[in-house]
């Protein structure tokens, strides 16, 4: 940790973020137009290296709105064959960086049957569902209890201030429950009728370990799902990563828009 940081700092200069970005599938372009300082994750000591085609695999420091931010453009999956203990990592070391306040975006299934491809949902609480959990291991007491509060992940005053935001700018907005599950294969319609019984609206194989260890380390989460798809059995078509992308990307207008006015607000 001391050399990840030791390498950021000398890329960064005195710059201090106090706001987090995680760019989900579809918004990773959201930072290409900022300016500010880009720092590889190959580049990274400590940082492993990310796969999945259509991310960039980088941190973009910069202002938003006025905020200085560190934007992980890029993230890493479980299912990638990482240990769990290091798709968390990046969350630690924008902790150690001095970030305050993470927002969480991904693409996720839409379980609620109500929900229709192109929806946003706001996170109220989460499930995980990955089987693992990435507080396991060794306590870093410098960073978080061994055993962590999670009554309230998804701060419920950041909900309230982006469903006043949605509101303003006539986006519509849904809030409900997202399971994890470690994918990468699509979940069965049996799977995801078990989901809804649970009680969740949404599933992804992402945002849960990045929440978690957020919340553990004294962060305030907002989590925004874009709803890229109806979840297995909910239609009877079949489910591919290319219609997840492209709706991500119908949508990501109406995404932007809404962090950045809530970005403004904080
Ligand atoms: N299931 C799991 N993850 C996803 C889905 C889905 O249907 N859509 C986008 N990410």
């Amino acid at each position: 940790m001391n050399k990840t940081i030791e390498y950021i700092k000398k890329q960064i200069k005195d710059f201090q973020p106090e706001i987090g970005i995680i760019l989900g599938s579809g918004l990773g372009d959201f930072a290409d137009n900022l300016q500010g300082v880009r720092v590889r994750y190959n580049d990274i000591p400590g940082f492993e290296t990310s796969t999945v085609a259509g991310h960039k695999g980088q941190l973009v420091f910069c202002e938003v709105e006025g905020k200085k931010a560190v934007i992980m453009q890029g993230r890493y999956h479980y299912y990638e064959g990482y240990h769990i203990s290091r798709i968390v990592y990046p969350i630690k070391v924008m902790k150690k960086l001095g970030v305050k306040t993470l927002f969480i975006t991904n693409a996720a299934g839409g379980v609620n049957k109500r929900y229709n491809a192109g929806d946003l949902m706001l996170i109220t609480d989460h499930i995980n569902l990955m089987g693992v959990n990435p507080l396991i291991g060794e306590n870093d007491s410098s960073l978080g209890d061994r055993f962590p509060d999670m009554s309230e992940i998804y701060k419920k005053s950041l909900i309230d201030m982006a469903k006043k935001k949605a509101k303003e700018l006539n986006i519509q907005i849904r809030q409900g429950i997202y399971a994890a599950m470690s994918g990468p294969s699509y979940e069965t319609p049996a799977e995801i009728n078990m989901l809804r019984i649970m009680g969740a609206d949404a599933v992804g194989m992402s945002t849960v370990p990045e929440a978690l260890v957020a919340n553990y380390c004294g962060m305030d989460v907002l989590g925004i799902s874009c709803i890229t798809n109806s979840a297995a059995g909910v239609h009877p078509s079949r489910l591919s990563h290319a219609e997840v992308v492209e709706t991500a990307e119908k949508v990501k207008t109406d995404f932007k828009k809404l962090l950045i006015s809530i970005i403004r607000e904080i």
